[in-house]
C-alpha cells in the first residue's frame, strides 16, 4: 500500500519527465531515494504506519457512510483489534456489543413510516407460515439477519405489527441502515453483519441493496465498499440477555450456513428458522444435513414457495 501510494506521488510528474530529461532523471533519483527512506522508516515504525495507513482507510470509509448513522460505523483501530480477539462468549465481548452496537427499539411512538403501509405481509406469505407453525402466537422474539430496509421483503413485520412481537433487526449496510431507522420498527437494531466465526472480525462489505455481501478483507477503497464490523449471533442474544429465540431469519447472501455453525445449539433454544439457500457455496442438501443434525425438520414443500427468495424452513423437532 504504502508502495502504491509512492507511485501516485511520483505519477504526474513522471509524465512532465518526458518534456524535461534532466529534471525527469533528477526526480527519479528522488523517487527512489523516497521510496528508500520511507521502507526503511515503515520497518522500524511497522505497526505505527500500519495503524497509521488502517486510520487513513477508516476515514475514507466513513466518507462513503451516510453521516446519521456514521457513529456506528465508524471504528477505533486498536479496540477493534483487541475486540476481534474475544470468543463470542467473553463478557467484555458482550459488554461491547450491548453498550456501542445496539440500537434500542423506540417505543415512545408507536408509528410505521413505512412506504407501503396496505401490505400487510411484505414476505409474501412466509411470516404468515410461521406465525401458523407457532399457532398463531402473540409477543415471540424474532432475529431477522439481512434486514434491508425493515419493510422490502421483511420477513418479520407482520409479526411485529399484528401479533405483538419484537425482536432484532441485523443489517450492515449503512444506506439500508439509514432507511430501517426511518420505518420506525418496534424492535432492537443492529449495525452489523453476522459473523462466520465464534469471534467477531472486521470485513469490507459491498453495498448493494437487498445483495450487499461480505467482500474480504478491511481497508479496501473502492466506492461502495465500507468496513464493517461482524459480530457472532450468540454475543448478540447474549447482549440482550436471550437464551430463546421463536424465530430466525437468515438472509445473508452466501455466509448463511458459516453464520449456523457459529450458533451453540444446546445453549440457545430456536424454534424456527428460515434460511435463503440459493447462494450457500456447500448446496441446500449441506444446509439441511446440518439443520437435521441440529434437530430440525424441514419444512416439506417450505422450498418450493415463492416469497421472493429461497428459503427453506426449519423446525425444531420436540
Ligand atoms: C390503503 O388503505 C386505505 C385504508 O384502507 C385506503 O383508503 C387507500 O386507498 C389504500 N391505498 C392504496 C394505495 O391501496
Ligand atoms: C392462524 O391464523 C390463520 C389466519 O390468519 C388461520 O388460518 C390459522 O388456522 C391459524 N392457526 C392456528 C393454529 O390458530
Ligand atoms: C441485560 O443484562 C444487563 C446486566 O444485567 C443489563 O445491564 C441490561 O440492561 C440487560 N439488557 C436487556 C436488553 O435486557
Amino acid at each position: 500500500m504504502i508502495m502504491t501510494n509512492i507511485a501516485d506521488d511520483c505519477g504526474p510528474a513522471g509524465t512532465s519527465s518526458r518534456k524535461l530529461v534532466f529534471s525527469g532523471l533528477i526526480f527519479g533519483v528522488f523517487c527512489i531515494f523516497h521510496a528508500l527512506v520511507l521502507r526503511e522508516s515503515v520497518s522500524r515504525f511497522e505497526s505505527d504506519a500500519r495503524d497509521l495507513v488502517y486510520e487513513q482507510a477508516m476515514a475514507y470509509i466513513t466518507a462513503n457512510v451516510p453521516s446519521e448513522v456514521a457513529k456506528w460505523y465508524t471504528y477505533f483501530p486498536k479496540e477493534t483489534a483487541h475486540i476481534n480477539e474475544l470468543d463470542q462468549d467473553e463478557d467484555e465481548l458482550i459488554q461491547h456489543v450491548r453498550e456501542r452496537l445496539l440500537v434500542p427499539p423506540n417505543n415512545n411512538n408507536l408509528v410505521y413510516y413505512l412506504d407501503r403501509p396496505n401490505v400487510t405481509d411484505p414476505s409474501e406469505g412466509l411470516a404468515q407460515t410461521v406465525s401458523g407453525l407457532l399457532g398463531n402466537m402473540t409477543k415471540g422474539f424474532f432475529i431477522e439477519a439481512g434486514a434491508l430496509d425493515g419493510e422490502v421483503m421483511s420477513s418479520t413485520l407482520l409479526l411485529e405489527r399484528y401479533n405483538e412481537w419484537t425482536g432484532i433487526l441485523i443489517e450492515p449496510d449503512p444506506l439500508n441502515f439509514l432507511d430501517l431507522l426511518g420505518k420506525n420498527r418496534r424492535s432492537w437494531l443492529a449495525p452489523v453483519c453476522l459473523s462466520f466465526l465464534q469471534k467477531p472480525i472486521m470485513v469490507s462489505f459491498e453495498q448493494k441493496l437487498s445483495l450487499g455481501r461480505i467482500q474480504g478483507a478491511p481497508g479496501a477503497r473502492r466506492p461502495g465498499l465500507v468496513d464493517v464490523q461482524c459480530v457472532p449471533l450468540f454475543s448478540i442474544l447474549a447482549a440482550l440477555n436471550r437464551t430463546n429465540v421463536d424465530f430466525l431469519s437468515l438472509d445473508v447472501e452466501g455466509s448463511e450456513l458459516d453464520v449456523l455453525r457459529t450458533i451453540p445449539f444446546g445453549q440457545i433454544d430456536i424454534t424456527v428458522v428460515s434460511v435463503e439457500f440459493n447462494k450457500i457455496v456447500e448446496g441446500r442438501q449441506a444446509l439441511k444435513d446440518f439443520m437435521k443434525r441440529k434437530g430440525y425438520k424441514t419444512l416439506e414443500g417450505s422450498e418450493k414457495t415463492s416469497w421472493g427468495k429461497q428459503n427453506y424452513i426449519f423446525v425444531k423437532e420436540k
